[in-house]
């Protein structure tokens, strides 16, 4: 039997009954869960990767936190750069983080080790990072766990993706990064968010994916550097099958 969860991303939480670019997160989220309850309780988990609330604040994470209480599954956090990482933890204190604050935790499942990582630089800016204390905690954890398969999860693509609105630069520590990550050979799979585009691939032998946004997508720009457009295309999350084989990724356009 193949294992299956959920992975979706960006879903920029305001307030109920407020719009963001022209369309309602909270409502767009509801119709993500709603799907997911209907068509997928028997996936094991979901995994949100980042960009929970769209300003860091506390009421989005509380309602978010409501909206997540009726999924029937439970649903793993990672944050984005639009979270406010102190005011996320005070909220969701559930939710594990390392030993230096840093909101990174594993979830262990008979299929392997899903690690999440925190990628967030500071308040108000859309770099990604990854500092040395990250990289220690995620040695660590690989060395544990280096005769598993492990998945990865983070908010921020730890590469360049050929839109220029997003590479410029888009991630401190990327060398670092990828030394480390493939100095290790168990790592089947990462999964991104930020991007709002659906995008797939193979990273010097680490496959990816990243979903459209629960609200709203950029729209594909291989030319303009300037600042990101958005667009209304329709929101998706990804259905996910594991195997000892094969990562099968479905994406579902759920409005
Ligand atoms: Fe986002």
């Amino acid at each position: 039997m193949p294992m299956k969860f959920i992975h979706f991303t960006d879903i920029h939480q305001l307030q109920a009954g407020q719009s963001l670019h022209g369309l309602n997160p909270h409502e767009r989220l509801q119709a993500c869960l709603d799907s997911i309850n209907q068509f997928h309780d028997d996936a094991e988990f979901c995994v949100i990767t980042g960009d929970l609330a769209h300003r860091g604040e506390d009421h989005a994470y509380r309602l978010l936190l409501d909206q997540l209480d009726q999924v029937k599954m439970p649903c793993h956090l990672v944050i984005g750069n639009h979270d406010h990482r102190e005011t996320f933890k005070n909220c969701c204190k559930h939710v594990k983080s390392d030993i230096e604050g840093f909101v990174q935790y594993t979830v262990e499942t008979n299929s392997g080790v899903f690690v999440m990582l925190d990628t967030v630089t500071k308040p108000g800016s859309d770099l990604g990072a990854y500092c040395k204390q990250r990289q220690d905690w995620l040695q660590k954890t690989l060395i544990k766990h280096q005769n598993e398969p492990v998945f990865l999860f983070m908010h921020h693509p730890p590469f360049e993706i050929h839109i220029p609105a997003f590479d410029k630069p888009a991630f401190n520590d990327k060398n670092a990064f990828s030394e480390m990550v493939h100095s290790f050979k168990n790592i089947r799979h990462l999964f991104f968010g930020h991007t709002h585009r659906p995008i797939f691939g193979n990273w010097q032998g680490i496959s990816f994916s990243s979903m459209r946004s629960t609200n709203h997508q950029v729209e594909l720009n291989f030319k303009e550097p300037s600042e990101l457009k958005f667009c209304d295309e329709k929101p998706e999350y990804a259905v996910v099958f594991l195997t000892d084989e094969s990562v099968v990724i479905h994406s579902h356009s759920y409005l």
